[in-house]
């Protein structure tokens, strides 16, 4: 579905370069080098682009709150705190994220050309954002990845038969290179919907999807206003037992192999920080023994592509095939921003420092 069929009809478009240059000059103007500015960039443009608007520029203001929280910490660099040749344990230190996340699947992605397999626990980083795109690192590397992380302290979701809010959305993600084509990228969080997608709805006045909700009595509701006032509600698992199971080994895996932390009373984040640590899983796919992988990768893909339509659907979509199709759109059109949305990285700018005319003109010029 495009952009124009949806609630961002009539939302003003911002052309992914320009809007690209005023994440940079805000995280300049915080006191990011350049370098760092620059993935920033990259990562929350890519996730707008791609259509996780809950990962993307919107997440502006909550990481300049986790720098006047004094959590967030700047310009600081993924720290290989262990190396056992194919496992690496890197620190991240709260630093950020986007940079950390980037460092240590360069090191991953190294290691698992050189031994065809590299498992990297990254604890500690600040919010990495989009997983997926880091497995679209280790894709243009040529590499199979899995990647399994937790929120850590900072629960959200409640278990599969619970009433409150006990665990993050620990993402899980998954992806497989095709040499000549996209990668297949499996990207989702183990709640029904992202928490960002409850953000995204309680500014644009929605109701989120049935079953993904339930208020601070855990009775189902529509309201996304559960989780940004309290009374607090909590989002519910996908897949009932199956995405509470999966988000609990992303928690084990990735809270607790890694060093980092996994949530619990003693741990519960109360900053505007969000920690997340990573198991990821890299793997060189000419190390093993299938010279017909591909082939039958391909052959696959076409089968289940093949089957008839059910009743209503348009299509049927690879894994990463959705966010591919919304990228061309929105390098196209422009990335939607809604105006509470803008109006909240407006005032992320000028607490980072930027003065009210140097907002205004980055207002004019990308509106
Ligand atoms: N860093 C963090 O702490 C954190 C926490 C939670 C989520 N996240 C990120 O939030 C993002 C959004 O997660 P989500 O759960 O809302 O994702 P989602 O529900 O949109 O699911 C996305 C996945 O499902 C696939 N998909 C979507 N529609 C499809 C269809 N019709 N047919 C086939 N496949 C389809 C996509 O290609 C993608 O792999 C993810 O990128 C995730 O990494 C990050």
């Amino acid at each position: 579905m495009t952009d124009s069929q949806t609630a961002h009809a009539n939302t003003p478009r911002i052309p992914a370069d320009q809007l690209h240059g005023y994440v940079r000059a805000i995280w300049q103007r915080a006191g990011s080098a350049p370098r760092e500015a620059e993935l920033i960039a990259d990562h929350l443009v890519a996730a707008n682009l791609t259509g996780h608007d809950s990962h993307g520029v919107g997440m502006i203001p909550r990481y300049v709150e986790s720098l006047a929280d004094q959590q967030l910490q700047l310009n600081r660099h993924a720290d290989v705190v262990k190396d056992a040749g194919a496992v690496l344990t890197v620190e991240g230190g709260k630093g950020f994220g986007q940079v950390i996340a980037f460092e240590a699947m360069e090191r991953g992605i190294e290691r698992a050309r050189r031994l065809g397999i590299c498992a990297v626990g990254l604890r500690g980083a600040h919010h990495i954002g989009r997983i997926g795109h880091w497995a679209e690192q280790c894709a243009r590397a040529g590499l199979v990845s899995f990647h399994f992380v937790n929120v850590a302290g900072d629960p959200l979701v409640a278990p599969f038969g619970g009433a409150d809010r006990r665990i993050g959305t620990n993402p899980f993600c998954a992806a497989y290179p095709r040499p000549g084509k996209p990668p297949l990228v499996l990207d989702f969080a183990t709640s029904t919907i992202a928490f960002g997608k409850t953000r995204v709805a309680y500014n644009q006045g929605k109701h989120t999807p049935p079953g993904a909700l339930i208020d601070h009595e855990g009775v189902p509701t529509l309201e996304p206003k559960v989780m940004h006032e309290a009374p607090f509600g909590a989002l519910t698992p996908f897949g009932g037992h199956k995405g509470f199971g999966l988000a609990a080994m992303c928690e084990i895996f990735g809270g607790a192999l890694s060093g980092g932390f996994t949530t619990h009373a003693d741990t519960l984040v109360t900053t505007h920080a969000i920690i997340n640590c990573m198991l990821s899983v890299i793997i060189d796919p000419a190390a093993f023994d299938a010279p017909d992988a591909q082939a039958e990768a391909d052959a696959f893909l076409a089968w289940v592509k093949a089957s008839p339509l059910a009743a209503g659907t348009e299509r049927i979509y690879e894994p990463g095939e959705p966010e591919r199709v919304k990228r061309a759109q929105r390098e196209a059109a422009g990335i939607p921003i809604d105006a509470a949305t803008w109006t909240q990285i407006h005032s992320a700018a000028r607490a980072v420092g930027m003065s009210e005319d140097e907002v205004a003109s980055w207002s004019a010029r990308l509106g």
